[in-house]
């Protein structure tokens, strides 16, 4: 997307607004379409050699040529149209992750036939929920996933406030083995227990902090973050500014809440405001287990993002948030229950399976509802790892003894299942189609912890 000069003069104001407003941090698409209604760009995936800082050479997947892919940004209602081509030597699919598009355009290579090597599909949709998402293939994506296949997505809606300026961040780490290169998939028996990972944060395609240039006391931000990493469930926490969760992956919270660490499971984005109120040093870090020399494991702070705050007279400007009533939770009308568990020879077989009810990678679908519905989903978690589980085509709401969590609020599209836990969502079934739904942990979910489910359309006349 062309964020400012790049579009024909004729574009209806009003409508293009709030586009101009720039996302910093990974270069965006190029928008083909003069239509300020139209979102056209061109996506290829293919393999790269991509140059670190430090010198090192590491044989990698890019989209254009660049990790993370490029920003695809829109506004509600936008119609988007992306050219893809696969030059990998593998099948592939892309995914909308978290953008409600309809099934045959969801990347579900069990829908859509995968795109071979050298051939190419044209996605066609249109954006209905304003927020931060990501794409990312959906085929063998434990490994290209983690080569580098993944990219931002902005979707804008035209109550969004306004910032002194947004920044998207994708939180990633990257398996290398000691030859550099990044690390064959499933070759130990504790990446298909506990998923890949990595031995270095990859924070906006790099090993290192993202540095950013100096910013002024009294700039308000929007970061927008995405977890694309295989398994790691990022523990993060800032340092030198203060910081509210103002998003998650249904957009736009109802109001704005505080945390101490921030953890977001592979899969899932938040939204923050950053206010820098201080001069002085910022640091968004990563919190990671470690081993001390004599083998004590230790929690350390890796700094993912830095910067500088310099002092000005300037006062942080105050956002409000479009206030909006909390609708009464609708009623649920019926109640699914999800067996998480795994199977086989524990931790010397090379290969677990992870199972859904008791299956791997079932055949049928796992359930059936009637379109509008809204169903309780209950993740039984039998085993020790965590489960980040997600659901495509639709969102849900985290529930805690039967009402809203107040701990984790908002609509989200995956919830994190922690070890030996159950947890439950109410999630609204409006989009029909037939959907999957896995584990994000992208080896659980390749090892068998993925399923369809279907949404019946309704009736024409029952249709809102
Ligand atoms: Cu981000 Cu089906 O996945
Ligand atoms: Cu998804
Ligand atoms: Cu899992």
């Amino acid at each position: 997307m062309t964020l400012s000069g790049g579009r024909p003069n004729g574009s209806a104001k009003e409508s293009t607004r709030c586009i101009h407003i720039r996302v910093l941090g990974v270069a965006p698409f190029v928008d083909d379409n003069p239509d300020p209604e139209v979102v056209e760009v061109s996506l290829l995936a293919a393999p790269m050699n991509v140059t670190f800082d430090d010198g090192r050479v590491v044989p990698m997947f890019a989209f254009n040529g660049q990790i993370p892919g490029p920003l695809l940004q829109a506004k509600l209602g936008d119609r988007v149209i992306v050219h893809f081509t696969n030059q990998l030597s593998e099948p592939t699919t892309i995914h909308w992750h978290g953008v409600r598009v309809s099934d045959s355009m969801d990347g579900s290579p069990r829908i859509s036939s995968p795109i071979q090597p050298g051939e190419s599909f044209t996605y066609d949709f249109v954006v209905r929920d304003a927020g931060s998402f990501w794409y990312h293939p959906h085929m063998h994506s434990n490994l290209q996933v983690e080569m580098g296949l993944y990219g931002p997505i902005v979707v804008r809606g035209s109550a969004d406030p306004e910032f002194d300026v947004e920044r998207f961040f994708t939180v990633d780490d990257l398996l290398l083995d000691a030859n550099g290169r990044v690390a064959a998939p499933l070759a130990t028996p504790m990446e298909s227990h506990h998923g890949r990972i990595g031995n270095h944060l990859f924070t906006n395609g790099r090993l290192d902090a993202v540095s950013l240039p100096a910013i002024e006391a009294g700039q308000v931000e929007r970061w927008r973050l995405v977890n694309a990493a295989n398994a790691r469930t990022m523990s993060l926490s800032l340092s030198g500014a203060r910081f509210r969760v103002i998003g998650t992956d249904g957009g736009l919270l109802r109001a704005p809440y505080t945390v101490q660490r921030l953890e977001m499971a592979s899969g899932q984005r938040y939204d923050l405001e950053v206010v820098f109120d201080e001069p002085g040093h910022v640091a968004l870090s990563s919190l990671v287990l470690t081993a001390d020399a004599d083998g004590q494991a230790r929690e350390i702070a890796v700094p993912i993002v830095e910067t500088e705050v310099s002092p000005s007279t300037r006062a942080p400007r105050v956002i409000t948030y479009p206030a909006s009533q909390v609708p009464e939770l609708r009623a649920a009308s019926a109640e699914v229950r999800l067996e998480l568990d795994s199977t086989g020879g524990g931790h010397h077989a090379s290969h677990l399976g992870w199972r859904i009810n008791g299956q791997m990678h079932p055949e049928a679908p796992i359930f059936t509802i009637p379109e509008g519905s809204a169903v309780r989903l209950l993740f039984v978690n039998r085993d020790a790892p965590e489960h980040p589980f997600h659901l495509h085509g639709q969102f849900f709401e985290i529930l805690e003894n039967g009402q809203r969590s107040t701990r984790e609020p908002g609509l989200k599209d995956t919830v994190l299942v922690p070890g030996r836990a159950t947890v439950e969502v109410l999630a609204y079934l409006d989009n029909p189609g037939r959907w999957m739904l896995h584990c994000h942990i992208l080896e659980h979910a390749e090892l068998g912890m993925m399923a369809e489910y279907i949404v019946n359309p309704a009736a024409a006349e029952n249709r809102p």
